[in-house]
């Protein structure tokens, strides 16, 4: 099933050159299963016309107060759409928004909705950093709507700046984390850990291991999406962070993990430790670049020390990670969930094709408390990140 289906949107599209995206942002909609209305401001049918948009979303497009939709389409629109959002949203928007102006139909809309609204602002550096924009912004922020970026890069006129319109693919991931059911993830923060750790030999070399990150991060992605405000400490990767998530914590060795987790899970619901944490590292890095002239070297390494039993006093729930391969790897799954203090652990062998490190892909089984094992099929690691989140989240502890 796509994901928004029998979902509907509603679209403001207000004028700005950044209005063009805005076509490809109903496309995402739509191609998720989306019911997109799209309200186009004057302005904005100098940018893009309601054709376009007709086009994609097969409905029509509504424009002012007076004409289609009825005398009461302000209100209808609104009350209809599961998530709200303008795109572009330029400086003269924003301002009647903040206002309380209901002059046209957008703004007429934005106001009369029983919910608020997502905004991408879209305009050039100086009118977004005049005192009178950041006013409204605050105040608009105050009110209780979402303001999206906006983004630093090319503007208008070949200047560059703070004032773009972030991209669709951000706009479309805020509208789905509008769209989710209410769960019990909304308003709890998740830590997440993700990617490997590296332990350095010299300043220019070190021990580290084949995690990319992607299933750590499709987890945050999921937290986020379900609602929740999530922290992801990452080791290396090349993975780009995902949309939404503004507390990232970048760091290298198991001992900066360990810093950075024991420093954000106060108040925390859950622990995800998807990183690949070294098992040992060099006992002593050589300050100096090791010269190869110098000759074949023994590396001395030491254990690191277990980091989620470190937090095992922690009162969130913890659901640990574990690579296993081949025979006993349910029975070392169990202990090891034993061992280290969490309620749920999710296994997987690398071995197997398409899943562990470095693919798009996950096939893995998750072990309760009870030790009950549950295996998935073969999916992308992001629906094997929601299966794991629908089962974590009846574990969660109470508010
Ligand atoms: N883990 C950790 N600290 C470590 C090593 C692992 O917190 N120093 C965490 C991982 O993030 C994962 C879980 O422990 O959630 C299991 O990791 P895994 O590497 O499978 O287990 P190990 O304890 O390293 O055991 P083994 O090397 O025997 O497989």
């Amino acid at each position: 099933m796509r994901p928004f289906e029998g979902k509907r949107v509603l679209l403001g599209v207000s004028g700005g050159i950044a209005a063009y995206k805005s076509a490809e942002l109903v496309r995402l909609l739509v191609r998720a299963g989306a019911e997109v209305d799209v309200i186009l401001t004057r302005s904005g049918s100098r940018f893009v016309g309601p054709t376009t948009f007709e086009g994609l979303t097969g409905r029509a497009v509504h424009s002012s107060l007076w004409d289609g939709g009825g005398a009461m389409a302000h209100l209808e629109l609104g009350q209809a759409a599961g998530a709200i959002a303008v795109a572009p949203a330029t400086a003269a928007l924003l301002a009647k928004l903040a206002a309380g102006m209901a002059g046209d139909l957008l703004t007429a809309t934005l106001l009369a909705a029983p919910r608020r609204a997502l905004l991408a602002p879209a305009m050039n550096h100086r009118m977004l950093e005049h005192p009178a924009t950041q006013r409204n912004l605050a105040a608009l922020r105050g009110d209780g709507h979402t303001i999206i970026g906006p983004a630093y890069g090319e503007l208008a006129e070949r200047e560059v700046g703070w004032g773009r319109m972030v991209e669709p693919e951000v706009i479309f991931e805020h509208i789905g984390r509008e769209l989710e059911p209410e769960s019990r993830w909304r308003g709890r923060r998740v830590v997440v850990t993700a990617g490997p750790t590296r332990e350095p030999i010299d300043p220019v070399r070190f021990l580290g291991n084949r995690s990319s990150g992607r299933m750590g991060y499709a987890i945050a992605a999921a937290a986020w999406r379900r609602g929740a405000s999530v922290t992801l400490i990452t080791g290396p990767t090349d993975v780009p962070v995902p949309p939404g998530i503004e507390d990232v914590k970048p760091v290298e060795t198991a001992q900066e993990m360990c810093s950075a987790l024991h420093a954000s899970l106060d108040g925390a619901a859950a622990l995800f430790m998807v990183a690949a944490v070294a098992d040992f590292r060099p006992a002593e890095p050589d300050s100096q670049k090791i010269r190869r002239g110098d000759g074949m070297k023994q590396i001395i390494v030491e254990a690191v020390p277990d980091l989620l039993a470190s937090v095992a006093g922690a009162s969130c729930l913890k659901v640990a990670f574990a690579v296993e391969m081949g025979e006993g790897g349910l029975e070392s799954a169990r202990r090891k969930l034993e061992e280290k203090g969490a309620q749920m652990i999710v296994l997987n062998d690398p071995s197997e094709p398409g899943a562990g490190f470095e693919v798009e892909t996950n096939r893995v089984t998750i072990v309760d408390a009870s030790g009950e094992a549950e295996q998935l099929p073969l999916a992308t690691k992001g629906e094997v990140a929601d299966e794991i989140l629908n089962r974590a989240e009846r574990l969660l502890p109470g508010e």
